[in-house]
């Protein structure tokens, strides 16, 4: 069985409409056998739809965002017992656009993964660097400060489960993919920052690569040593494109 997870990030898009669609091509093609294993991540109004669509599935659902408190008076929050209800195992957590356009801050970022590890939900840690972070080789300098303000919080050790996506903001939704081999670089460095707080976690911690994966790119950045799957934004949206992404 394979390995690598393909996650599906559909950000704000989709309709009823479109879930059925979706729904009723995947469940009618996936099989584990033949394909990576999948993860999709809807907006919240469709978790429930999408739940119910592939409960005969081995794809595993997941949100794009869970409240940093556990319940009360905190108006449009959705919070960790209400994901959990819905049959979601994972939570993303620091997407860039999050960050940059909500305003969402380390110390947040941190208290919303230490939620949904407290709930048993597996965060999915989105890191990464902007364009002109970048072209001042400050990647690895961002890289670490963003894994370990969140690190810092928080009690981990070798049997905390999470997962990490690299995401450069420069290649998100730009058509323009970090080569196989950078990504491949940066991942190492991410799995040598998780090192420091313990060997067996860095070996079981998966780390994704997203931005701008496609069907004629995916398969070489899958192919890396340190690159354990994708997250996947526009091209998660086309149920066959996504599928033929999945397929080992
Ligand atoms: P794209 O695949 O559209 O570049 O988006 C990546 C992303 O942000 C996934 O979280």
């Amino acid at each position: 069985m394979s390995k690598i997870l393909v996650a599906a990030n559909w950000k704000m898009n989709g309709s009823k409409s479109f879930v059925s669609d979706f729904i009723r091509e995947i469940a009618s093609n996936y099989n584990q056998e033949h394909y990576h294993k999948l993860l999709i991540c809807p907006p919240f109004p469709y978790l429930d739809q999408v739940s119910k669509g592939l409960s005969k599935t081995d794809i595993q659902i997941g949100a794009q965002d869970i409240a940093q408190f556990e319940n009360g008076a905190y108006t449009g929050e959705v919070s960790a017992e209400m994901l959990s209800d819905n049959d979601c195992k994972y939570v993303l957590v620091g997407h860039s656009e999050r960050r940059t356009i909500l305003g969402e801050k380390d110390h947040i970022i941190s208290e919303k993964f230490n939620m949904a590890i407290k709930k048993n939900l597996v965060p999915i840690l989105c890191i990464g660097e902007t364009h002109d972070q970048k072209e001042k080789s400050l990647t690895e300098e961002i890289i670490d400060s963003q894994i370990t303000a969140i690190a810092d919080g928080i009690d981990l050790d070798k049997h905390s489960k999470f997962i990490i996506a690299y995401e450069p903001i420069w290649a998100i939704g730009s058509g323009l993919s970090a080569t196989p081999e950078d990504a491949q670089d940066v991942h190492e460095f991410i799995r040598y920052i998780i090192k420091k707080i313990s060997k067996e976690l860095a070996e079981s911690t998966q780390i994704l690569y997203g931005g701008s994966v496609n069907i004629n790119n995916a398969k070489k950045l899958f192919s890396m040593p340190d690159i354990d799957g994708g997250l996947i934004g526009g091209a998660s949206l086309d149920s066959s494109g996504f599928l033929a992404i999945a397929k080992q």
